[in-house]
């Protein structure tokens, strides 16, 4: 089988261990080699190790010079929302001028207003968007992206959104994982009365997840359990459903106010808990003592100018498995930037490098349930690799905003290469 040999990076960042989430101090390991080269057959990592070595182990594969880059595992993207249509910038402006997030969709705009948009648009006009943008998210260096429905909220229009998913996955050389979302907020036409809202709740678990189910297009479900949106109870009726349908589990948990989301994530055995800006002491506790991981998103709070951030620290500290993600969505994200989040990871939540690493590559495969299979350089993965333009990883995150990703190979392909030759 063929074989490529990449060959002349200053730092080869493995992140090799366990197959599963890195926790605690577990994180603080990237795996960092020097002089190291890696091997490639077919779709997986083939060998790791002294260049000099595998030079003459594959005297005849290709190879890829790397320049003096940087080569990770392909980032992995483990929260978005990219099914969307036009841009929200007039709300970014009504925050600046004093309005809150939820004062925004209590009006009918937030989520609302990406509903009615998305309603109105067909399934090719949405392929069309999504495709730029997860090319653009491909280009700074993330190869796995998880994509949530959520901008439907009628069983036409989420199974509409599950579909463009499903086509851009399988046109697309980046790896997408999908997530059905339908309980991303009550629509407006559901808000009238509590029998309206108790309706809703039933066709989410009633028609949505089982049509999601036959058509075998979601791998995850999503709640946003938030004050406000999904209560707690509601939240467990749904997610309980979803694991009934096959659904592994994903909470936006504690993102504005802490409602008990985290610990109920934990109780759940959901596969990770998302935002967590606002999680209580008893709700780091229950992650700390579960398998389940906690997937924060600093780029949210900077973009909704909250100037708070969700405590890594005391959830690493505790023992936890944090991952990184962009949380790329119109409203509150609209970022494809995953560096940058490897930048907000160090200087607001207080990271080293290495663990903004460690949570942007193996921990955001665990919290996709991909740990066996993405996150790593080593033999045995799937070979998706990101050669970036800097000497040495803490370069990653501190080149902040730039541009720095030369390339990158999904299941030994490439897939976004920025003029790399293989000879
Ligand atoms: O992750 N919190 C809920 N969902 C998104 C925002 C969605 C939107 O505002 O369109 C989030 O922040
Ligand atoms: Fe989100």
């Amino acid at each position: 089988m063929h074989s490529t040999l990449f060959v002349n990076a200053s730092q080869v960042v493995t992140v090799a261990g366990p197959a599963r989430a890195r926790r605690g101090a577990e994180m603080r390991d990237a795996g960092i080699l020097s002089g190291a080269a890696v091997a490639v057959t077919g779709d997986r990592i083939a060998a790791v190790g002294p260049q000099e070595e595998l030079e003459r182990d594959y005297p005849a594969a290709a190879r890829v010079d790397c320049r003096r880059g940087v080569l990770t595992p392909g980032l992995v993207d483990s929260h978005t929302h990219a099914i969307f249509g036009r841009p929200r910038a007039d709300e970014h402006e009504l925050r600046a001028a004093g309005l809150g997030y939820m004062e925004i969709a209590a009006r009918g705009g937030g989520i609302h207003a990406s509903v009615r948009d998305l309603r109105a648009r067909g399934e090719e006009e949405l392929v069309a968007l999504a495709r730029g943008r997860l090319r653009r998210l491909a280009s700074y260096g993330t190869t796995t992206v998880e994509v949530k429905s959520g901008y439907g909220l009628t069983v036409e229009d989420e199974l509409k959104a599950l579909r463009v998913i499903a086509r851009l996955a399988a046109e697309l050389p980046m790896r997408l994982v999908p997530t059905w979302l339908g309980a991303h907020e009550i629509p407006l036409e559901h808000r009238g009365s509590p029998a309206a809202r108790a309706e809703y709740l039933r066709l989410l678990t009633g028609e949505m997840l089982p049509r999601v189910q036959a058509g075998g297009l979601a791998r995850f479900a999503d709640v946003f359990c938030e004050p406000g949106v999904f209560t707690v109870e509601e939240t467990r009726t749904i997610l309980t459903a979803a694991r009934a349908h096959g659904l592994a589990l994903k909470l936006h948990a504690d993102e504005l106010k802490p409602s008990g989301g985290a610990e109920l994530a934990a109780e759940l055995g959901a596969v990770s808990a998302d935002h967590l800006a606002a999680i209580s002491p008893g709700g780091i506790a229950a992650l700390a003592a579960s398998g389940t991981v906690a997937t924060l998103l600093p780029g949210t709070m900077l973009f909704l100018g909250k100037g708070t951030q969700a405590p890594a620290r005391a959830l690493i500290d505790g023992g936890a498995a944090v991952a990184l993600a962009t949380d790329f969505n119109p409203g509150t994200s609209p970022t494809v930037n995953f560096p940058l989040i490897l930048t907000l990871g160090v200087s607001e939540l207080r990271m080293s490098a290495a663990e903004a690493v460690v949570a942007a590559t193996v921990n955001g495969a665990a919290a996709l349930a991909l740990a066996g299979e993405a996150g790593q350089l080593a033999a045995g993965f799937s070979a998706d690799l990101a050669l970036f333009e800097i000497e040495d990883l803490r370069e990653l995150p501190y080149w902040y905003g730039d541009r720095r990703c030369m390339g990158t190979w999904v299941r030994g392909l490439p897939c976004h290469p920025y003029g790399l030759s293989v000879t």
